[in-house]
């Protein structure tokens, strides 16, 4: 009997929990994701009360569910809550999944490699070369060790509070060359890719970067992402930048590595009766159309199968 007639198939309870949630791509991303890999799963978003946070995942947790997405505000709290973290959770000082094992509470991070799985997708090479990273709070923080195990040239922290980020700069600087400074030090310096990590697009905000920040050919990424081009994205198109991109393709690539945590199976690794090994294989299966037409349509697509244009006009940090 196949699934789809299987009525006594039970599905695996996941979440995500966090205040707001009302907006959240994560269901309408890990449904997609169950329904092409076959997986039992059953996602839904829960809104969280300030407070109330431990005691929703005990509650979750007794009810049968089998793992947790977090975003803001827990993600701090869910790494103290858990029993267990990953190594790349440990740094991060976050946890945005869960995964409940005999009892346990096992946290992970997986915003730093969707970045990174984001950036490689769209063949933007951070080895060798010379990355700004803007921003020193908690979502910088946790790009920070997959970014400099790919080995740039030179990463440099730039920050509102230059103290800020010589700081973090100093707590990463086992891991590789990073450095860390305000805005006006970043004069007369160039860099091959530039990343948004700070809060300043949610405000329709710009940090103050020097104009000729920019090398020949450079690569711009927002961190956020929403239904236009944040004040960053277009900046960074007025000065020339080659290539200019928002974070939902991190949000897709951080939601597979969660499912890939708790299910043991990678969304892109079955599509139909065959091996993808593109998100846009992925994007293509969905809309139905060949994937060099999914490539050139990428941008697009992603944001009709994730609602981005038509459910909300508001700008979304992950
Ligand atoms: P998150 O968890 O989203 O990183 P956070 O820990 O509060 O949030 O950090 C916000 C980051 O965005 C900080 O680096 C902050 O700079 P400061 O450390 O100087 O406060 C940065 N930020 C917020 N609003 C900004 C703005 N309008 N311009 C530039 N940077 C901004």
């Amino acid at each position: 009997m196949s699934d789809l007639f299987d009525f006594s198939r039970r599905h695996d309870e996941y979440a995500v929990m966090g205040n707001p949630i009302a907006h959240s791509k994560s269901p309408r991303i890990h449904t997609l994701f169950a329904e092409q890999t076959g997986e039992a799963v059953h996602y839904e978003a829960i809104q969280v009360d300030p407070g109330g946070f431990s005691q929703a995942v005990g509650n979750f947790e007794a009810s049968g569910g089998k793992g947790l997405n977090i975003t803001v505000p827990f993600k701090q709290e869910a790494w103290e809550l858990v029993n267990e973290r990953s190594e790349r959770a440990e740094r991060a000082g976050a946890v945005n999944t869960i995964k409940f094992v005999d009892g346990k509470l096992i946290g992970d991070n997986t915003d730093g490699i969707g970045l990174v799985n984001d950036l490689t997708n769209n063949r933007i090479a951070v080895k060798g070369g010379r990355v700004l990273l803007m921003g020193a709070g908690g979502a910088a923080r946790g790009v920070l060790a997959p970014l400099l195990a790919q080995q740039p040239a030179q990463l440099v922290i730039g920050n509102r509070t230059a103290e800020k980020a010589k700081q973090l700069a100093e707590e990463f600087s086992n891991l590789g060359q990073v450095e860390g400074c305000g805005y006006d030090a970043l004069e007369g310096k160039q860099f091959d890719l530039v990343i948004n990590a700070t809060a300043a697009s949610l405000q329709g905000e710009l940090p103050p970067l020097p104009d000729s920040v920019l090398a020949d050919g450079a690569c711009c990424y927002d961190m956020m992402y929403g239904a236009e081009p944040t004040a960053f994205m277009q900046w960074a198109s007025r000065h020339g930048a080659a290539k200019v991109l928002d974070g939902l393709g991190m949000l897709v690539e951080q939601a597979a590595e969660s499912f890939y945590i708790w299910r043991g199976v990678r969304p892109e690794d079955k599509v139909g009766d065959r091996k993808a090994t593109q998100r846009n294989d992925f994007v293509a299966s969905t809309l139905e159309i060949n994937a060099e037409d999914a490539k050139a349509q990428r941008t697009q697509s992603k944001k009709i199968i994730f609602g981005i244009y038509t459910n909300t006009d508001r700008l979304e940090p992950l």
